[in-house]
């Protein structure tokens, strides 16, 4: 584990709440048919969601069956992004960490129906994941697109976007590697602003929504009139 991170391993306050997750039984059998090849077996540890502390960090060349740059989505949902992303940039590979397993299937049958062969997808908590599986200094870019913004003030323990999760960001990007983050809540895009801008291995890139697709997160908070922030921070040598 490293040793320059807040331990956050056994944390109570999660980004997610636990749901029911229900499948179709044809869903269900697709998604367990693609274990071990889409869907990586990852060891779990006392939670479905969490990774058992004897995981081994992932051989990322031989997960993806070859040696590439590698991009880390974190909540990717049903990979309205990822899919199109990863098949338009068949030069990297993507790993996504998704807590929701109909949203996991939903993304594993899009990457199968579309022949999309540079995406896996861990089942499981990105915090833990990110520390447990994903090795240090390596990553090209992280996607956190649409955060869940848990708006209510009580709530706000729950976001992602905190010190310690930069901490944890900046530990597993390479020097140069791009963190992009994209949310609907104004204040919620503020808290990056202050949380990643004032990070000192990050430091700001021009605003831009680049490739990202619209999902439809994004569309439910722009059919609310609400402005969409597309935020990009480079990680210094
Ligand atoms: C609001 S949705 C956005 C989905 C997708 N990024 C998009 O833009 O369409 C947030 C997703 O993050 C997932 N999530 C939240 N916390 C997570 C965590 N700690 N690890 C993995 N997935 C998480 C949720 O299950 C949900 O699917």
């Amino acid at each position: 584990m490293p040793t320059d991170l807040r331990p956050r391993l056994h944390r109570e306050v999660t980004s997610f709440v636990r749901r029911s997750a229900r499948m179709r039984d044809s869903q269900r059998r697709a998604y367990e048919a693609q274990v071990g090849g889409i869907v990586l077996d990852v060891p779990q540890g006392a939670l479905r969601t969490s990774v058992a502390d004897d995981a081994a960090v992932l051989d990322l060349p031989a997960t993806f069956g070859r040696t590439a740059p590698v991009v880390v989505e974190i909540g990717c949902g049903p990979g309205d992004s990822l899919v199109p992303m990863a098949r338009a940039r068949p030069e990297i590979d993507v790993l996504a960490f998704e807590v929701f397993e109909p949203a996991a299937a939903a993304l594993v049958a899009r990457a199968v129906r579309e022949d999309v062969s540079n995406v896996r997808v861990a089942p499981v908590d990105a915090v833990a994941g990110l520390e447990r599986l994903v090795p240090a200094g390596g990553l090209a870019e992280v996607w956190t697109f649409f955060p869940d913004p848990w708006p209510k003030l009580k709530h706000h323990k729950r976001r992602l976007i905190d010190p310690a999760f930069a901490d944890l960001v900046a530990s597993r990007l390479r020097p140069g590697g791009l963190w992009r983050l994209a949310t609907d809540w104004a204040e919620y895009a503020d808290q990056m602003r202050a949380v990643v801008g004032g990070h000192p291995a990050f430091v700001a890139e021009p605003e831009e929504r680049g490739d990202r697709p619209v999902t439809r997160f994004e569309r439910r908070g722009l059919a609310e009139d609400r402005a969409i922030a597309d935020l990009v921070y480079r990680r210094v040598a």
